[in-house]
């Protein structure tokens, strides 16, 4: 299976049309579309959406508001370094926790553990892979019960639900990103996702330079109303590529792989991979290769994370349409 951008070709004309719009209205950033976007956004997880730039920026924002500068952050090894780089950037201190082998997500045994030794200000659960982490309530309430502020990287989890909650809505802030590999993409983008009023506010902010009160120190992190229309589009097809996925790794990739990825109940994968324990002709590879706490330099093990990145593989699994 060839890598395809899940875009219905049948959307063209619709964007075209945006386009075109967006060039006769002569406003080619912070207008219609983003504003559009947003609440598309919005609907989608119930939760208030501003759209960045990038993840990147998205995340910076949040961790920031929350004033990360010279305190520890928690974030799993098994992630992107962009997870942990966000955190350093902040001026915050990364520190790494395992993960489990079922779901490669934070572990919260290893948490409790880490919280203890590091007396962290945040953690950055990573949902790995489209599903939400398998303990992502133990997280949460073990967050809230010690004060410290959950943000969601929810990078590869558009569509991610569970009993109907979707990816961001556990933790203080989720941040998606939009980049051209993503189960929905911009090309490049992010979304932060709150039900954080001052945070909204903030980050709002953030991405304009403090515009207007200038009591916020951002950058330019906008989005183009170009890349928001394509946004809009693909809100709108979000569902039908999740189902679709769901439909034919049910199908075509779950009788063939028994040693993968299973969910609990009441779970749905967005599929951005999809993952098992066992080598594989034509993989696309591994999630990562190389652990966040390696990379890092870190002088400690994560066993299962090291576990993780000797032992799975990827299938590929991209959005065609049409009959599976
Ligand atoms: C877990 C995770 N977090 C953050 C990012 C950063 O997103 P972006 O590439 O849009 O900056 C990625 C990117 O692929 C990712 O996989």
């Amino acid at each position: 299976m060839k890598f395809t951008i899940g875009f219905e070709k049948e959307d063209k004309d619709r964007l075209f049309s945006y386009f075109d719009e967006i060039i006769q209205s002569e406003r080619w950033s912070e207008h219609k579309f983003t504003k559009m976007f947003e609440e598309k956004w919005s609907r989608y997880n119930n939760l208030e959406s501003v759209a960045f730039s990038s993840w990147a920026g998205a995340a910076l924002s949040a961790l920031e508001f929350f004033d990360v500068k010279g305190k520890t952050v928690l974030c799993p090894a098994n992630t992107f370094i962009a997870t942990s780089l966000s955190v350093i950037k902040a001026g915050g201190n990364v520190e790494f926790v395992d993960c489990n082998r079922d779901d490669l997500c934070m572990d919260v045994q290893d948490l409790k553990s880490k919280i203890d030794k590091y007396s962290p200000a945040a953690v950055f659960v990573v949902h790995i892979g489209g599903h939400i982490a398998f303990q992502i309530e133990e997280i949460s309430r073990l967050c809230k019960d010690k004060g410290i502020v959950l943000l969601e990287d929810c990078a590869h989890a558009h569509g991610a639900d569970w009993n109907g909650k979707k990816a961001g809505t556990w933790g203080d802030a989720g941040i998606y990103s939009f980049y051209a590999t993503k189960t929905v993409s911009t090309g490049e983008g992010g979304m932060l996702v709150t039900r954080n009023k001052g945070l909204v506010d903030y980050a709002r902010k953030y991405r304009n330079y403090g515009k207007f009160e200038y009591d916020v120190e951002g950058l330019n992190y906008r989005m183009s109303e170009f890349t928001a229309a394509i946004g809009c589009i693909q809100a709108e097809r979000l569902d039908q590529i999740i189902d679709w996925k769901n439909a034919y790794a049910k199908k075509h990739l779950d009788p063939a792989y028994p040693n993968r990825v299973k969910f609990p109940s009441g779970m749905k994968s967005g599929y951005y991979k999809y993952i098992v324990f066992d080598p594989i002709e034509n993989s696309t590879g591994k999630v990562y290769d190389a652990p966040c706490h390696l990379i890092m330099g870190k002088d400690y093990e994560l066993p299962n994370t090291e576990w993780i990145a000797g032992n799975h593989w990827c299938i590929p699994i991209y959005y065609k349409g049409g009959k599976i």
